[in-house]
């Protein structure tokens, strides 16, 4: 399905006024597939949960740790982030933080979430594997059954651990591998390239898991390349520094390989900086399948619907352009091509509705 030129004299190249597109976006079904579980770890429930499991925190209050969320880049925020998960021990614990996730997804009328989580975080920390994916897992079947959202699992490798320690991890997950979607890379990106993990990536394919990586966000358009090429990924994540590199460009278009963008992650994590400088809608422009994401919400500033308003506005999109992006968000998600058609026919009966 390729992106057709906006109409020029249809309400769809107007733009709209904030509320006007807020209503718009939220009645729009959308997925979400870039957002960290952990990253939606608030404050708030940083500090119930270590008092109820007796974790010793560096801060005061809740708003005293916010305050600390200024970071000068992605290394500076993974710090504060692999800080803050040592108040979640129990199996009840990742219940609770997905459980309260996925309740604002559907408030945001998000229909699909694919969702990470980085067990090797929790591993490390001595929580078992099991009590991980069964919060996890039991979450997600409460999400679908209570509030109709359909959930898939993607575990990611910390990239700046080693090749073997991601094998460690792939081996924890293969009795849950029906339950488990995909694989997917993230952490700390420069100097961690795509090929160091080009074995377990192969036999995460083996043994059925759908790959996908982050790259391009901190790291250089070759690890776009690497990630495509050598993990055989069918997203990529972040992507944004593909622009660097022309004929990747192309090939991304050619192919139709979905990036998964975050608009005030990047911002944050001064990858742009600042929204109206991002590359969201050039990137659209050009026919990328680009799609918005929330990323680590908690730290971020927004979940996804700022994520769509903030953009919208500081890059003056159209009507046009952010129903594109919640297209895109369809297209991009691992379902069914009848569950897609689906989900898009809803889409346009409800743009037609607004416009
Ligand atoms: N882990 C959580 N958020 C991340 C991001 N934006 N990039 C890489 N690793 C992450
Ligand atoms: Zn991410």
């Amino acid at each position: 399905m390729e992106p057709k030129a906006t109409p020029k004299e249809s309400p769809l190249s107007k733009r709209m006024d904030r509320d006007v597109m807020q209503n718009f976006l939220k009645a729009m079904p959308k997925a979400e597939i870039h957002l960290h579980i952990e990253g939606t770890l608030e404050p708030e429930m940083v500090f119930r949960l270590a008092k109820k499991n007796a974790v010793a925190l560096g801060y005061k209050t809740p708003e005293a740790l916010k305050e600390a969320y200024n970071f000068s880049n992605l290394e500076d925020f993974l710090k504060l982030y692999y800080q803050g998960l040592a108040v979640l021990k129990t199996k009840q614990d990742f219940y609770e933080l997905a459980m309260a996730y996925f309740q604002k997804a559907s408030e945001e009328n998000i229909v699909r979430a694919e969702v990470f989580f980085d067990p090797q975080a929790h591993t490390s920390r001595g929580v078992p594997f099991a009590s991980v994916i069964e919060g996890l897992l039991e979450a997600a079947k409460d999400a679908e059954n209570k509030l109709g959202l359909s959930v898939a699992l993607i575990l990611c490798f910390l990239r700046h651990l080693s090749e073997q320690e991601a094998f460690e991890a792939l081996k924890q997950a293969l009795p849950y591998k029906k339950a488990i979607l995909g694989v997917g890379l993230d952490s700390s990106e420069a100097g961690n390239p795509p090929s160091k993990f080009r074995r377990v990536f192969a036999k995460a394919r083996e043994e059925g898991f759908l790959p996908v990586a982050h790259a391009g966000e901190e790291g250089p358009a070759g690890y776009v390349r690497e990630a495509l090429s050598e993990l055989k990924v069918l997203r990529v994540d972040h992507g944004v520094r593909s622009e660097e590199d022309p004929e990747l460009m192309e090939e991304i278009k050619a192919r139709r390989i979905p990036l998964s963008v975050c608009p005030l992650s990047n911002v944050r994590l001064r990858v742009f900086p600042s929204l109206t400088e991002h590359n969201l809608k050039r990137l659209l422009d050009f026919g990328i399948l680009v799609t918005v994401n929330s990323d680590d919400p908690a730290y971020f500033g927004g979940y996804l619907l700022e994520n769509y308003l903030q953009s919208a506005e500081a890059l003056d999109m159209s009507a046009w352009d952010v129903s594109t992006l919640a297209k895109n968000s369809i297209l991009a998600a691992f379902l069914p091509d009848s569950e897609k058609q689906r989900l898009l026919k809803e889409q346009d009966a409800i743009a037609s509705d607004f416009l």
